[in-house]
């Protein structure tokens, strides 16, 4: 007797199964990792996930759930595993894994701790996947992209830190909200080290091509008497206040990270200020991941815009990378 299957569906060709075109692996599903998962889902950005975490049973949760909701994607395979081999043939792999600062806790240690995440992490990714780009979002940012640089033996190009991506975008809708338009109608760029030591470029910073600093020239001084220099203060402080209200962030983070890979899947050739190997660059002379506008294609980073700093911004970008070296020549075992 032919089964339903056999009496419903008749075959009209049978190949070998190729390999997923658009695979997009997220490491760790902590918070930070569903929400990159999410966002990469509803802008229907690969054709297969692939999701990997040590905690088995939150694990196979996630993915259960994210395929019950299959009717509303259209992502039509996604997986998950303990074991690396669920992430073969990946052309995006996003690692959000890692532990996080305990209370006094210094960074040189934190990143120590990390390195030895990393080291069970990276490898296994690359085995399995060795022609992928891989974006690293856990923090620091800027060292840990590094560490998995070194780690991974890819290209630099390939290797690639979310770094000041939300930092920009935190910026550019406070910034916009002030002026009443919309965030991606204003352009400005947080370069450097995420997070306490980002470098706005406020001689960037602009309107539908009207710069700002033309408008107020002391803008984001200490001179400036509308105190602009604020909104840059906002931004930093702003991850510290969306995790005292609720614990981490994660939303915003996820939104960046999906934003990055399209234009990584689709060949887009936008810019993105996302952290890359600097070595050479504005007299950078240590292998430092810091973030400068990137042109993003399929490739990875195709290039690097030269931007037009003043010697102060220049002077915020060495010293950061001088702080950067600093810890990464003390790390063990890379
Ligand atoms: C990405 O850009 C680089 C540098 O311009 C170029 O060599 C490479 O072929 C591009 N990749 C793709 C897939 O177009
Ligand atoms: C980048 O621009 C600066 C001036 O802003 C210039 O001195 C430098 O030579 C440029 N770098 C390259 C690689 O052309």
């Amino acid at each position: 007797m032919a089964s339903v299957l056999q009496k419903l569906i008749m075959p009209l060709f049978s190949g070998p199964a190729e390999p997923p075109r658009n695979k997009v692996t997220v490491v760790g599903v902590g918070q930070v990792g569903m929400a990159c998962a999410v966002s990469i889902l509803l802008r229907d950005l690969c054709d297969e996930l692939a999701l990997v975490d040590v905690m088995e049973d939150k694990l196979k949760g996630e993915m259960m759930d994210l395929q019950h909701g299959s009717l509303f994607l259209k992502t039509p395979k996604i997986v998950a595993g303990k074991d690396y081999s669920v992430t073969a043939h990946s052309r995006i792999v996003v690692v959000t894994a890692g532990v996080r600062q305990q209370e006094g806790e210094s960074r040189l240690n934190l990143v120590q701790r990390n390195v030895n995440i990393f080291k069970h992490i990276i490898p296994q990714i690359v085995r399995y996947s060795p022609n992928c780009i891989l974006i690293v979002v856990s923090n620091p940012v800027d060292v840990l992209t590094y560490v998995t640089w070194k780690l991974s033996g890819l290209p630099k190009h390939r290797v690639i830190g979310s770094g000041t991506n939300l930092d920009s975008a935190r910026f550019r809708y406070l910034m916009a909200e002030k002026l009443g338009i919309h965030s991606s109608s204003f352009n400005g760029w947080i370069l450097g080290e995420h997070g306490d030591s980002s470098v706005p470029v406020w001689s960037g910073a602009n309107v539908a091509g009207v710069s700002l600093q033309k408008l107020n020239p002391d803008i984001g001084t200490e001179c400036d008497k509308e105190n602009w220099k604020e909104t840059h203060k906002r931004v930093v402080d702003s991850a510290y206040e969306v995790i005292k209200l609720k614990g981490y962030t994660n939303w915003a983070i996820g939104l960046s990270v999906a934003d990055l890979i399209e234009s990584l899947m689709k060949n887009l050739n936008r810019i993105h200020p996302v952290s890359t190997m600097v070595k050479g660059m504005f007299g950078i002379g240590d292998e430092v991941y810091l973030s400068l506008p990137c042109v993003l294609n399929s490739s990875g980073v195709s290039s690097v815009v030269n931007m037009t700093l003043t010697e102060d911004e220049m002077a915020q970008l060495k010293k950061s990378a001088d702080t950067l070296w600093n810890i990464q020549r003390d790390l063990k075992d890379l």
